[in-house]
């Protein structure tokens, strides 16, 4: 079986609208800014896949699952508490599935990769040992969605959504983000993803991605000037006027 152009753009339709209905429904604030942001996230999601099936030079039928199952991965986002949305889009993506008449194996492969995607960490137990744990329980297929997911919260991605989620934007200069971005959290939350990553291939453009991100960092750095040397003027008072004619 191979999914073609047309069925992937009939789950497409699906899955966007569902997240744009369901974000509205479940008031959130700003639905359709964050259904959107979502979308791009799963697009992301399905890109990084491609490499990483590329990378691991996949089967037809893995390329089949896992194409379905990065598209569907976060379709639950906003329906159910983060920690229940995987297994709740799990289940979406069975119901969809099966009434467009897909085979129910094919189904079950893209439940699991779905309903497996997100993993609570338990802070007890070395993160290691939980990725050893991973690797030696989970089938590959349903680690390269993992790893894609994964991907898109290092990098490129990880510093936009830095910069854009520190609240009040719109008061923010561009000394708060550089000051922000090299505080050590964006970074130290990007190495935490990169521990998390089990596939080879997207072990290496884990690297790739977080040793961009670092170089960034440095960059920052070099180029914004984050303490002002002199003395500060505290109100407009002191300002001193252009001219003393
Ligand atoms: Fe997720
Ligand atoms: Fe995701």
């Amino acid at each position: 079986m191979s999914i073609s152009d047309a069925q992937l753009q009939k789950m497409a339709t699906y899955i966007r609208s569902y997240i744009l209905r369901t974000a509205e429904m479940h008031g959130h604030r700003n639905a359709f800014f964050r259904a959107n942001a979502r979308w791009t996230h799963t697009l992301n999601t399905a890109q990084n896949l491609k490499l990483i099936l590329e990378g691991e030079n996949a089967p037809a039928d893995v390329r089949d699952v896992t194409e379905v199952a990065a598209l569907f991965h976060d379709i639950d986002h906003y329906t159910v508490q983060h920690e229940y949305h995987a297994a709740r889009g799990a289940e979406t993506a069975t119901r969809f599935l099966t009434k467009e008449g897909y085979d129910p194996a094919f189904v079950k492969r893209v439940a699991k990769c779905v309903r497996e995607h997100d993993r609570d960490l338990d802070d007890n137990i070395p993160i290691d040992k939980q990725v050893a744990e991973l690797v030696a329980t989970l089938d590959l297929e349903c680690r390269m969605v993992m790893d894609a997911d994964t991907l898109d919260k290092i990098g490129v991605s990880n510093i936009l959504q830095a910069v854009m989620s520190m609240s009040s934007a719109d008061k923010r200069q561009v000394v708060d983000a550089a000051r922000e971005l090299t505080s050590g959290w964006p970074l130290q939350r990007a190495k935490l993803w990169k521990a998390l990553l089990t596939t080879e291939t997207g072990k290496r453009l884990g690297e790739e991605r977080f040793a961009f991100y670092e170089t960034f960092l440095k960059q920052v750095e070099v180029e914004i000037v984050m303490h002002d040397p002199y003395t500060e003027v505290t109100s407009m008072q002191e300002v001193a006027p252009l001219s003393s004619t």
